[in-house]
C-alpha cells in the first residue's frame, strides 16, 4: 500500500532515531537541555527570529500565538480556508477566545486592499482586529507557496495599523528551498514550522518570535501543559531530520512527475480537475454529481491510500517513505483506478 493521505505519515529514519540515544539531556523546563536550546537557536538563526521554543505540535505553536497576540473578543484575519481557523478543533475560539474574519485569497495569497478596508471598518460595531495569520504553504489550495513580496506587504500594512503578522508554516521548508527567502524573522512576528510532516521527525514544531514573544509563548506552554523534560531525545531527531530538509525537493519532483502522468493520461469525465501547485501535493477534484470517496475506495483497492480534502477533492501527498522508483507504479495505478470511476 503506497500511503499518500499526508506527509505526516513519514517514519523517523534510523539515522534520526540514532540521534536520540546520542543526545545530550537535560530538564528542559529549566532551560537546561542543550539539545533543544541548541536546536531552538539554531533554528531561530536559520529564519532570522531572536528566539525560539520547542512546542509539541504545529496546533500548540499556532494557539500559543494567538493567545499571545490578541485578547478575547477581537479578531483574527486569515485566508477562509486556513488551518488555524478551520482544522485545529475550534482551539482558538477554546484557548483566546478570538473569532476569525475570512480574507478570500487566491494560492493563500491575500487581496491586501480587502484587508486595509476591514480595518478601517473595524471601529464601532466590529471587533478590533488584532493579528493577520498567513499559511506558508497554503495547504487547502493544494500546498502554493506564498510569495515573499506578498509577505512583506502584509507585514507593512500590519505595521502601520498596529496589527500582529504571524505565519502559520507548518510546511514552510517546502516554500524556502523553493523561493528561497528564510528573513521571515524580519517581516513576521510568530511562526511556527513542523519537523513531522515531510522531515520524518516523530514529534515536534519550532515556534519563533521575538526574546519577549518566546519568554510568554513559555508560559503559555506550561499553561497547556506542553512544559517537557529530557525532550533532548525528541529534540535530536526534530534536529537531524531538519538537517536532512533537501530531501523535500525530491519530494516535488516525485508530485510534479505524478501529475505530468496523470494530466497527458486522464481521460474520465467525472474527474473535473488535477491540481499542482508546485510543492508535494497533487489534488484530484471530482465533478459536482460526483461522490469523491468512491474513487478513495477505489484507489484504496489498488493498493493507493489518498487521503479527502474538502469536498470535492482527493489529495495525494508525496513525501520522502516513497521512492523515485515507485513513481511509475503509483502513477498507473493511479490511472488504472480512474478507468473504474
Ligand atoms: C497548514 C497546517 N498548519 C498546522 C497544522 C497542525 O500541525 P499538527 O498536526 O502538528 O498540530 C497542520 C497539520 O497538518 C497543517 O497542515
Amino acid at each position: 500500500m503506497y500511503d499518500l493521505r499526508s506527509d505526516t505519515v513519514t517514519k523517523p529514519s534510523k539515522e534520526v532515531i540514532q540521534s536520540a540515544l546520542d543526545a545530550e539531556l537535560g530538564d528542559d523546563e529549566y532551560i537546561e537541555d542543550p539539545t533543544v536550546n541548541n536546536l531552538e537557536n539554531h533554528c531561530a538563526e536559520l529564519l532570522s527570529f531572536e528566539k525560539g521554543l520547542f512546542v509539541s505540535s504545529g496546533l500548540m505553536g499556532n494557539q500559543v500565538s494567538l493567545l499571545i497576540h490578541n485578547e478575547p473578543g477581537t479578531e483574527v484575519i486569515t485566508p477562509h480556508d486556513s488551518h488555524i481557523k478551520n482544522y485545529e478543533h475550534g482551539a482558538a475560539a477554546f484557548l483566546s477566545r478570538v473569532q476569525f474574519r475570512d480574507a478570500q485569497n487566491i494560492d493563500g495569497e491575500v487581496d491586501l486592499e480587502f484587508i486595509e478596508k476591514l480595518i478601517l471598518k473595524s471601529k464601532i460595531h466590529k471587533p478590533q482586529i488584532k493579528t493577520i495569520s498567513i499559511e506558508n504553504t497554503h495547504l487547502a489550495s493544494g500546498g502554493s507557496v506564498v510569495s515573499f513580496d506578498s509577505i512583506k506587504s502584509l507585514s507593512d500594512l500590519s505595521r502601520r495599523h498596529d496589527l500582529k503578522l504571524h505565519v502559520d508554516g507548518a510546511r514552510i521548508w517546502h516554500a524556502i528551498l523553493e523561493d528561497n527567502n528564510k528573513n521571515y524573522g524580519d517581516y513576521c512576528d510568530s511562526l511556527t514550522f513542523c519537523f513531522s510532516k515531510a522531515l520524518g521527525a516523530p514529534i515536534g514544531s519550532m515556534l519563533l518570535g521575538s526574546k519577549e514573544f518566546i519568554k510568554e509563548a513559555r508560559e503559555y506552554r506550561k499553561k497547556l501543559g506542553g512544559g517537557m523534560r529530557q525532550v533532548g531525545v525528541i529534540a535530536s531527531m526534530a534536529s537531524k531530520a531538519l538537517e536532512n530538509r533537501e530531501c523535500i525537493l525530491e519530494d516535488h519532483v516525485k508530485a510534479k512527475k505524478v501529475y505530468d502522468f496523470l494530466v497527458i493520461n486522464l481521460n474520465n469525465e467525472k474527474i473535473e480537475s488535477v491540481v499542482y501547485k508546485g510543492t508535494n501535493m497533487i489534488f484530484i477534484n471530482v465533478i459536482s454529481e460526483e461522490d469523491p470517496n468512491k474513487l478513495l475506495d477505489i484507489f484504496y483497492k489498488n493498493s493507493i491510500n489518498a487521503g479527502l480534502i474538502g469536498d470535492k477533492s482527493i489529495r495525494l501527498v508525496l513525501h520522502k517513505d516513497i521512492s523515485s522508483d515507485d513513481i511509475d507504479d503509483i502513477s498507473n495505478r493511479l490511472l488504472h483506478s480512474s478507468s473504474e470511476f
